[in-house]
């Protein structure tokens, strides 16, 4: 028996955790790491810190997480996060979207941390952080990047071990742009469309940032680079949405520009309608290299199926070869992205 299983055994050892971001995402972390710990599903996990960009939460007999606003903060610049400081086995999950963070993973991986992360700019980064990243994917949970814990990094690595060659991925990636191309039928303003979408926080604040498809090329990277694809992100095509004198705006400005999107959008959807096809936002990657854009496909198209927010996604492999691995689901919210992330950490730590 492993020391840190005799000491786990004999109830001295904790792994310790910190979890960076309390936005959506980590909200709704504390939320079911509070759910799981009630029900004992959690097991000698101690979460010993929380910090976003403002405040932190520190305890070293562990924070209560579902009563962390009661637990008084202090400024997070009072002193830097030191995850060596979790010992060797911890846990960082990082529910952020900062590239600092995610410049940290690979350093905190070689000493001795796991790391579990919703944040694309890891793996969905230049090629050299995420070969550093992947020299310790024992310790990496990554399922939170792509499709929110929907079987897709998981079954394009499987399908490699067992021997397959991947051929080709195409799909839909952002539950944003997905809800926006089922909903638009023409009639009403697109922009009136990107504002419902808003207001039902489907899109970020600033909704250029899921218009201009640079989400979409980060989770095009990862799963490129999980079918075995040096890809480099200047190697991807991306069709922007954004008319650049809407790109041009200042933030505050975002929303009385969003008309422009209507004229060109509906003569895409007219010319696409003529034809009975439907305008979908989607990615590729096969031999030809790695684009994104909009597409106008049959109705019938696999990937022109679905609704709400989901999330499709094509495989051709040696095996799929003529029909396609499809999988398909709520690829995006809160719920499913923080419960991937848990996944993850009880999985890694499961069989460390
Ligand atoms: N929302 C979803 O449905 C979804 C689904 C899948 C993946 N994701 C990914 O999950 C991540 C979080 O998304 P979100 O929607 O929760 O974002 P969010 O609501 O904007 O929250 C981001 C959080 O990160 C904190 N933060 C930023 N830089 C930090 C740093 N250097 N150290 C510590 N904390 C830092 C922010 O601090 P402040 O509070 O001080 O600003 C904020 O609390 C993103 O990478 C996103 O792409 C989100």
């Amino acid at each position: 028996m492993s020391a840190l299983l005799q000491s786990r055994a004999s109830g001295v050892h904790r792994r310790k955790v910190a979890l960076l971001g309390t936005g959506t995402v980590g909200t709704a972390l504390l939320a079911r790491w509070a759910r799981l710990q009630r029900a004992s599903s959690l097991g000698d996990f101690d979460l010993q810190e929380v910090r976003n960009t403002r405040l932190r939460w520190k305890s070293a007999a562990g924070l209560d997480a579902a009563a962390l606003v009661a637990t008084a903060p202090a400024p997070a610049r009072e002193d830097a996060f030191d995850a060596p400081a979790l010992g060797e086995g911890g846990i960082v999950i990082d529910a952020t979207a900062s590239d600092d963070t995610a410049a940290q993973h690979a350093a905190w991986l070689a000493a001795g941390l796991h790391v579990v992360t919703a944040n694309k700019s890891g793996i969905g980064g230049e090629f050299a952080r995420y070969r550093a990243i992947t020299r310790h994917s024992d310790r990496y949970g990554d399922s939170a990047t792509v499709g929110a814990g929907l079987p897709l990094l998981r079954s394009l690595r499987e399908l490699r071990a067992g021997g397959d060659e991947v051929i080709a991925i195409a799909g839909v990636l952002s539950g944003s742009l997905a809800w926006l191309f089922h909903a638009y039928d023409g009639m009403r303003p697109f922009s009136a469309l990107v504002r419902e979408a808003g207001r039902l926080g489907y899109t970020e604040p600033d909704a250029r940032l899921d218009l201009s498809g640079e989400d979409v090329r980060r989770k095009l990277l990862i799963l490129a680079r999980a079918a075995g694809s040096p890809l480099e992100p200047a190697q991807v095509v991306v069709e922007s949405l954004v008319p650049s004198p809407l790109g041009a705006l200042s933030r505050r400005d975002v929303d009385a520009g969003l008309h422009l999107l209507d004229t060109p959008l509906r003569e895409r959807f007219q010319a696409a309608h003529r034809l009975g096809r439907r305008l979908r936002f989607i990615a590729r990657f096969d031999a030809q290299g790695a684009r994104i854009g909009l597409e106008a496909m049959a109705p019938d198209d696999p990937l022109a199926l679905g609704g709400g927010c989901d999330n499709r996604v094509a495989i051709w492999s040696s095996r799929y070869r003529e029909r396609p691995l499809v999988i398909q689901g709520p690829g995006a919210g809160a719920e499913v992205t923080a419960a991937a992330l848990l996944d993850d950490a009880l999985r890694l730590t499961r069989r460390a």
